[in-house]
This record gives structure tokens, sequence and C-alpha cells, in this order.
């Protein structure tokens, strides 16, 4: 069994092809959504194969795995619309689901939003795809998925993504080229206007959620959440709110014009 690194220390083993991820009170949504994206021939996600005790059971997704900085293949525009492609392929997809499903009577992490267009991913971010050479292949780590519309991820994948960050270890690239991968994300997926023009207040606010979440979270006793406003996370979401705030015309301005 071997422990795999990039997200939760010690919770996340992989023996061979399958993976082993903690059972969360929404588990049992989650798996409803990766059943359904396996019928749906998204291959590009888990497989979900059981529970055993307190454990998801989970196929491997092949491929190379990055963080921030965003140095190499992850950097690539390739990789940038290959992802944002997957994206939409998700989002496709899960419409048939959530069209026969009763929202309101299963758990979710994070809170479903109306309009509810589609699943979001939720944490649709460099840190959660396979990479083959300068393509994302694969995506995991489903728990933040919900109900929402296409808008609500766009915003938080694009933000990862350009990234509109400015922490010196995330940060990549000046606003002009990452406006013009933000632009990309949105070619690749196929954005519509609206949603360009939506965008930029669409990441605030999604930022916002954020930190929101984060706050009630540690106020509840969830120490890792504690440990990440510590650790200066939940300031550097601020950083970036004020950031996008200032460059809100621009990126508008950027996204909505060829
Ligand atoms: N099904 C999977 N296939 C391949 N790698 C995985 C899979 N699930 C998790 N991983 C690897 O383990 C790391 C941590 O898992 P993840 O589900 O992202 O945990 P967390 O929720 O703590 O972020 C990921 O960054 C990835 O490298
Ligand atoms: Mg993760």
């Amino acid at each position: 069994m071997e422990e795999l690194s990039g997200g939760r220390e010690s919770a996340i083993y992989r023996d061979g092809e399958v993976v082993y991820r903690p059972l969360q009170p929404w588990s049992s949504t989650i798996h409803l959504v990766l059943k359904h994206l396996e019928q749906a021939n998204v291959d590009e996600s888990p497989k979900f194969l059981g529970v055993n005790q307190d454990q998801e059971i989970l196929s491997f997704v092949e491929g190379n795995t990055y963080n921030y900085p965003l140095i190499g293949a992850i950097a690539t525009n390739t990789a940038l619309m290959s992802a944002a492609k997957l994206l939409r392929k998700i989002h496709d997809s899960t419409a048939s689901l959530l069209a026969r499903l009763d929202v309101n009577a299963h758990r979710w992490m994070l809170d479903p939003r109306e309009p509810f267009e589609v699943i979001c991913h939720g944490d649709f971010t460099p840190y959660n795809v396979a990479l083959l050479e300068d393509t994302v292949v694969g995506v995991f780590d489903f728990d933040t998925a919900h109900p929402a519309p296409r808008i609500w991820d766009l915003a938080y994948s694009i933000y990862s993504w350009a990234p509109f960050k400015t922490d010196s270890n995330d940060k990549l690239g000046t606003i002009s080229e990452q406006e013009v991968r933000a632009k990309l994300f949105c070619d690749s997926y196929g954005a519509t206007e609206l949603e360009r023009e939506q965008l930029a207040d669409a990441m605030i606010q999604r930022l916002q959620a954020l930190v929101s979440f984060m706050r009630s979270e540690a106020g509840k006793g969830n120490e890792s959440f504690a440990e990440n406003i510590e650790k200066g996370h939940l300031q550097a979401y601020l950083n970036d709110i004020k950031y996008i705030t200032e460059n809100k015309q621009k990126i508008r301005y950027a996204l909505c014009n060829t």
C-alpha cells in the first residue's frame, strides 16, 4: 500500500489499480455521480468500486499529477484546453442525472446552488487532474461535487487555471497572460457570451463562498480548515478576491472580445 501525496496527509492510499479514500457523510451521493459518469463513458473519472469499512474504493486514474507552482506540462496551453474540454464533457453528461435526482434528498459537501444546470466538480483545479504528456486525461477528488450552474465551476476552474492568483508560490504570468489563458479556457469549454460577461463576478462570488465555508468549518471545530486558515490560505483567497475585483473590467473585456 502506497500513500498518495497531493491531498490530505495519511488519508489517500493506492494498492495497484485501486485507491482508498476516507468515507464522508456525502460519499453515497458522490458514488451516484461516479456511477453515472461511468455509465456515460466519462472514462477520465475514477470508477466507484465499493466501500470497505470507513473507506471508499475507487479505480486509480493513470497519469502524471502536479501542483502549484504550475511548471512544465501542467502550465501548457494544451493542458489548459484539454482541461476545459474535460470539464465540458463532465458537465454535459451530468445534466441527465440531475434531471432525475431529488437534489435536496441527498447530502453534499458544498451547498447546491440554483439554478441547477449541471453537477459541478467543485474543485476542478490543476492539482486534481492527471496528464499524459501535455494532455489532461483524468480527474479525481469528486468530494466537492454539487449541483449548480455551469458558471459556478467555470469560475473556480478558470481562477485556478489562468491562474488569477497572487500568492508568490501559486502565481503565473501577468494579468494580460492570465486573461489570454482564461479566454482559451472559455473558448475550449464553449462558454456562452453571458457566461463570459458574468465570469469575473462569478469568480469573486465563488471565492467569497469558499472563504465563508472555510470559516464556518473551522468554527465547527474542523481542524484541517483551522489549519488551512492558520497557514494563510484564507488570506490568499481574500488577496485574490481583491486582485480580481481590481481587474474585473479588464478581464470581462478580454473574455468577451475576440
Ligand atoms: N482515483 C485516483 N486515481 C489516481 N490518483 C488519485 C486518485 N485519487 C486520488 N489520487 C491521488 O491522490 C492525491 C490526493 O487525493 P485527493 O482525492 O485529491 O485528496 P484530497 O481530497 O485530500 O485532495 C491526488 O492529488 C492524486 O495524486
Ligand atoms: Mg485533491
